[in-house]
């Protein structure tokens, strides 16, 4: 029996290319040997940005390697390619169109410009890539910050847009003995020098969806969210109309609220929903982003979600939006998981 298996992908853009796949070899490592445009970063199971669907055939994930996959991903057929041997010959669907790779990924220097405390647990970094630095990035990719003076590297996705460069913004939850964090707090100063490197990630906005769109983001995970509705409302002629709901644990944790104010007063398709678990009052609802969706926010068959927040909000609210209809390949989601 041949142990090469061979790998069809199946791009958004309806371009189809196969791999042969040896044994013990992944599928990412295959594609990529092979030119084969598969988006991917960490190459070890933690960042998702290789995911697949797999369609036809049998695959699975190495042995004991961990990884970010929720079980009902697997279940669903999702894969992530750098850790996945196929055991028949595969295809797999890639949520993405085949250039989108194309361009990799950049190392550039920034300046850092302001680090503002926006929530208690929160700051907004605003940087400014240095002369002859560049890069471009899709509204919800995510890049890697250095830590000054360490070997270690933080994702973050900018809150600001490709339209804003030189100036990139983001926004870093501050996790207690977070390496990041505590350079942020106690150290960080207006023009010191980090090292960056993107653009990386699948989870980006498919701008030309005219259906609505809804966007449930926890925390930090606000951050890809608002780069993506300044892209819509960048956009030349009609815009979806954009639902967002954004939570956090108690109201001292919110931010960006003005900002989110402000966008509506841009953007007048663009409804707001902001919970919190506990403390509630005035408008903010009580429970979390995921139960303040409704089974009528997904009233058109067209309709496009994109989550970004802890793993099991966006469990929660894949299941919530498949229970309301909404179809599983029109849900687009990132996990952030805080790395100490
Ligand atoms: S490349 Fe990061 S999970 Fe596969």
């Amino acid at each position: 029996m041949s142990s090469v298996r061979n790998v069809t992908f199946n791009f958004r853009d309806g371009k189809a290319t196969s791999v042969a796949v040896q044994q013990g070899e992944s599928v990412l490592d295959a594609a990529l040997a092979a030119g084969i445009p598969v988006l991917h970063q960490c190459r070890s199971g933690s960042c998702s940005s290789c995911m697949g669907r797999l369609v036809e055939g049998r695959a699975g994930m190495r042995a004991g390697a961990s990884s970010t996959l929720l079980r009902s991903e697997f279940d669903a057929g999702d894969r992530l390619l750098c850790l996945t041997e196929p055991e028949t010959d595969c295809t797999f669907t890639l949520n993405y169109e085949s250039d989108a790779g194309a361009a990799g990924a950049v190392k550039a220097h920034a300046f850092v410009d302001s680090v503002e405390k926006v929530a208690s647990n929160v700051v907004r970094v605003t940087l400014e890539l240095a002369e002859g630095s560049w890069f471009d990035f899709r509204p919800g990719q995510f890049i890697q910050v250095r830590v000054p003076g360490t070997d270690i590297t933080r994702s973050y996705s900018p809150s600001s847009t490709a339209a804003d460069l030189p100036k990139i913004e983001l926004l870093v939850r501050l996790l207690e003995d977070g390496v990041m964090s505590s350079w942020l707090e106690h150290a960080a100063k207006p023009d010191d020098v980090l090292e960056i490197e993107g653009p990386f990630g699948n989870f980006f906005l498919r701008e030309k969806v005219p259906a609505p769109h809804i966007m449930i983001a926890g925390g930090t995970g606000l951050a890809p969210i608002l780069s993506m509705i300044d892209t819509i409302r960048r956009k030349p002629g009609r815009k979806p109309p954009v639902l967002l709901s954004f939570g956090c644990a108690t109201p001292e944790q919110l931010f960006c609220l003005g900002d989110i104010a402000l966008r509506q007063h841009w953007l007048p398709g663009l409804a707001t929903r902001i919970s919190v678990d506990q403390g509630a009052s005035g408008d903010l609802l009580s429970g979390n982003p995921v139960d303040a969706i409704r089974h009528d926010d997904v009233g058109h068959a067209d309709a496009v979600a994109y989550l970004c927040g802890p793993p099991r909000m966006i469990e929660a609210a894949t299941q919530r939006l498949a229970n309301f209809g909404l179809r599983p390949e029109n849900i687009y989601a990132e996990q952030f998981t805080p790395s100490n």
